[in-house]
């Protein structure tokens, strides 16, 4: 978790994770962006999350969906990575939009 690049608003976040191959498909990545949702709004002075990722990584993107971030936009050949361009898709999450029963089932999971 770390300040957005190029934007320095107090509270605001850059949030990323990732998970050895070899544990790929296990929950994990989920658990990691579930516990960085629970950390940044319990323990921080975090108001907004931001997240973004590769179109194409429909995990990632799915991980984020599933602890709530809203999709914001969708940057079209963003990224340069193994000899094609991709399109980067925008997320963010918003403190006050936390459902009531996801902030419960995390701070039950995380005490
Ligand atoms: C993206 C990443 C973190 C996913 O981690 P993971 O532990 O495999 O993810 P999970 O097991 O929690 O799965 C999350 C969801 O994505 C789905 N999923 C997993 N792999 C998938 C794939 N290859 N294609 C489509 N969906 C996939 C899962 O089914 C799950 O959805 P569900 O709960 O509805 O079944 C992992 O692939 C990774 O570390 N990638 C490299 C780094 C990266 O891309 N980080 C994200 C950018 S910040």
């Amino acid at each position: 978790m770390c300040h957005p690049s190029g934007d320095f608003s107090p509270g605001t976040y850059l949030i990323g994770y990732q998970i050895d191959d070899t544990f790929h498909g296990r929950g994990f990545g989920t658990e990691a962006c579930e516990f960085l949702v629970y950390y940044a709004f319990n323990f921080t002075d975090a108001y907004l999350l931001n997240g973004d990722t590769a179109y194409g990584n429909k995990a990632s993107w799915k991980i984020m969906e599933k602890c709530g971030f809203v999709f914001e936009g969708r940057r079209i050949k963003y990224w340069h990575a193994h000899g094609e361009y991709h399109d980067q898709v925008l997320y963010g999450l918003l403190k006050e939009s936390v459902k009531d029963s996801f902030l419960n089932y995390l701070n039950k999971k995380w005490k």
